[in-house]
């Protein structure tokens, strides 16, 4: 019975099928969620009103952005200007393809990372040890013409529906870059121009219900590695921040995004913004849905330390280097605890 089930490319196709976590799923003792260990008050990570972001409130809203950068390295977002309509139907749609049959989402699955669209399990299934509680469809949708064709077609309106989606939350990126380039004490478009060409990818996880929650994880602790991350969850919780070192829920609420802080804007920042470890714990009753838009520089992008915010009493904290020698470290190591950042520190010779 076990080896029959455990052939299974998707966890959506087995997950429903166990009363029990398989054996690869089940993490070490020590590296399990506390879940009993877990902050839940409200008032987990800021919540910042958009409205008038180009008005009267410009540079309060601009000075909550760059406090909540600093602090917290996550805040949350409303008046984002992005309709409920939209976020509505985005999440539906993406339930929609997790219930197709099987057969039908396999066609977009593939265990190369290096793929511009690809449904895929846990997190590199090719060198983790491992496995996370999760499914997930990834696409990059920057610009759109070059991708959209490689989009799943089914449900029929995915492509249509997801690409203005992405539209919407690219503007919401933009204007969020420019008010932080501007909180650093930076040219507005400095951060947008020294991303290159930009790219925007978008995941949509799914994390089925899970018998045994608390000896695995959706996703461990991690940081991205992107520049910003803006997150649509539904209205399960199970996204965790780590502040103060103790596990944060971020308890979801309808019609808002989440928005952290990613590895390359640590760095751009002289570390004076932070990227802070996140991950997604599952539960026994419910599935999830988490759509997360990662918004990167372009590979040959040179990133490092804006030149502004270095000084004598604040030497460059990073080197320099292109985004794909970063993004190549992040896939092939792991979700490690330990950042990833680590490893492109400035030399203190
Ligand atoms: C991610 C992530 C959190 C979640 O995909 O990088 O942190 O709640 N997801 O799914
Ligand atoms: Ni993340």
């Amino acid at each position: 019975m076990a080896t029959t089930t455990n052939c299974k490319l998707l966890l959506s196709d087995l997950a429903f099928t166990v009363k029990n976590v398989p054996s690869n799923y089940i993490r070490p003792v020590f590296d399990r969620p506390d879940l009993t260990d877990v902050q839940k008050s409200d008032a987990s990570i800021p919540l910042i009103d958009l409205q008038g972001l180009h008005g009267p409130r410009h540079s309060d809203i601009v000075k909550q952005i760059g406090l909540a950068c600093q602090n917290d390295g996550f805040f949350q977002v409303k008046n984002h200007r992005i309709p409920d309509t939209m976020i509505n139907n985005m999440l539906n749609i993406s339930k929609t393809f997790f219930k197709l049959p099987e057969s039908e989402r396999l066609k977009s699955y593939s265990d190369d990372p290096s793929k511009t669209t690809r449904l895929s399990t846990s997190f590199n299934v090719k060198t983790e040890k491992v496995s996370n509680w999760r499914d997930f469809l990834r696409l990059h949708c920057y610009p759109l013409e070059d991708y959209v064709h490689e989009w799943p077609s089914n449900p029929p309106s995915f492509r249509e529906d997801v690409a203005e989606y992405c539209t919407n939350v690219r503007g919401l990126v933009l204007r969020l870059v420019e008010a932080i380039s501007e909180s650093l004490g930076l040219e507005r478009g400095y951060i947008d121009k020294a991303l290159s060409k930009h790219g925007q990818h978008m995941a949509l996880n799914y994390y089925p219900p899970c018998p045994q929650p608390e000896l695995t994880y959706g996703l461990p602790g991690h940081t991205d590695p992107n520049l910003i991350t803006i997150l649509l969850q539904d209205d399960v919780p199970g996204l965790q921040v780590l502040r103060n070192g103790k596990w944060v829920a971020v308890n979801p609420i309808p019609n808002t995004f989440i928005v952290n802080i990613g590895d390359q804007m640590q760095v751009l920042s002289n570390d004076r913004y932070k990227s802070v470890l996140h991950r997604a714990v599952v539960n026994c009753d419910k599935e999830r849905l988490s759509i997360p838009t990662f918004y990167c520089p372009s590979p040959d992008a040179v990133i490092g330390p804006a030149r502004e915010l270095i000084d004598e009493d604040r030497p460059a904290v990073y080197r320099s280097f292109t985004y794909a020698e970063y993004y190549d470290k992040f896939w092939n190591r792991g979700l490690a605890t330990e950042c990833c950042l680590d490893v492109f520190k400035a030399s203190t010779v």
